[in-house]
């Protein structure tokens, strides 16, 4: 059971409710919103989901006790189009994100619905705002499809209602520093997720719980979280990203290492972009498996760790320079080599996102 593209209805918006277009140089992560966002409402009592519609943006209206507001009955996604070189509009591997708000939909008691339709709706509405997307490489189209337990009911149950929404924002680089390597503060206090709960899942109340924590490394003069877990110290993501190391094993081969989708980590798109990439280089092995921070320490020691990166949509690929954890600083020395891995990771990315390369990945709009 899913909405339909063939029911969608487009209400467009009037010259006078149109938003002015921001240069690129001020643009700053989800701040500034376009003209039109899709909705789809699903209700059980109505059968189940309603004929999509793609409005003028505008707030949304909850009763007090939506459980979405108490309960964080929700779920989101995060994909970007972009400007291609030949000016058409690219988004990146959107399949892979419909899939995961699925898994999300299931975890969180919330509908599931055809992926394919939710496509071609998103599709619609990037074509329609589609002047919002820059013309300017490194900045994109972020688009943020939603689903919220709406129920006006304070029961901690499956909510029978749902809204299903999709807004659009432009962006430019993620983190305000540009390219710049970030600095991390790892302390074993706090935990993102843990074994038997949702952490593998784009849920809201895995985002929520994190700020106090960013907020503490930010006092120290840090720019993002290193989540750790475990007695081990595991080595989890970084942020809002998964993470990479890159470095030389025991045999003296250079060895692309991430940790597993064991339920701690979020499946990342670009995580799993970067592993079948450099697989296909086949330069150097590419493994899962746990990293922990005694490792991190001992390859440090034996000058055998390259570089460490954050991957995900938002920030693509972000260059680690140090860890603090547990009073020392660690100095990583990813910006240190010539031609690092990370670069060309970066660049391979953008090459399929702007379209400099013809690339499945790269899905065109307007076709
Ligand atoms: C990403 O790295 O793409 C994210 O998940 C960022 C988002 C939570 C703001």
């Amino acid at each position: 059971e899913t909405f339909r593209y063939a029911d969608l209805k487009t209400t467009l918006a009037e010259p006078h409710q149109l938003r002015l277009k921001p240069d690129v140089s001020e643009l700053k992560f989800g701040q500034i919103f376009t003209d039109h966002m899709l909705k789809a409402f699903y209700h059980e009592a109505l059968g189940g989901w309603q004929k999509p519609e793609i409005i003028p943006f505008e707030n949304i209206s909850l009763h007090p006790a939506a459980k979405v507001l108490h309960y964080a009955v929700e779920l989101f996604e995060g994909l970007k189009a972009f400007r291609g070189v030949d000016g058409r509009v690219r988004v990146f591997r959107p399949d892979m994100n419909m899939h995961r708000m699925n898994l999300s939909a299931k975890t969180s008691g919330l509908p599931t619905f055809d992926s394919e339709e939710m496509l071609k709706c998103l599709k619609r509405l990037i074509a329609i705002d589609q002047e919002w997307v820059p013309h300017a490489e490194g900045s994109s189209l972020y688009i943020r499809p939603t689903l919220i337990g709406i129920d006006g009911t304070l029961g901690v149950a499956q909510s029978e209602s749902a809204l299903m929404f999709t807004i659009l924002c432009p962006v430019g680089n993620y983190f305000s520093s540009g390219s710049d390597a970030v600095s991390l503060l790892a302390d074993p206090t706090y935990a993102r997720a843990w074994p038997g709960g949702c952490g593998d899942r784009k849920v809201g109340s895995n985002y929520g719980p994190t700020i106090r924590v960013q907020k503490k490394a930010s006092k120290r003069g840090l720019q993002q979280v290193l989540w750790l877990y475990g007695d081990d110290h595991q080595v989890t993501e970084v942020g809002t990203m998964n993470i990479f190391m890159f470095y030389i094993n025991e045999d003296g081969e250079k060895e692309l290492v991430t940790p597993p989708l064991n339920g701690l980590i979020l499946p990342g798109v670009t995580r799993a972009s970067i592993i079948q990439m450099a697989q296909e280089w086949g330069d150097f092995r590419v493994v899962q498996r746990t990293i922990t921070m005694n490792e991190i320490v001992l390859l440090l020691k034996e000058n055998r760790l390259l570089e460490m990166f954050g991957s995900g949509t938002a920030c693509i690929v972000s260059p680690i320079a140090s860890i603090s954890y547990l009073g020392n600083l660690l100095r990583i020395p990813t910006n240190e080599h010539s031609a690092p891995l990370f670069k060309k990771i970066r660049d391979q990315l953008y090459a399929i996102q702007y379209g400099h390369i013809k690339h499945p990945w790269g899905v065109l709009v307007d076709q």
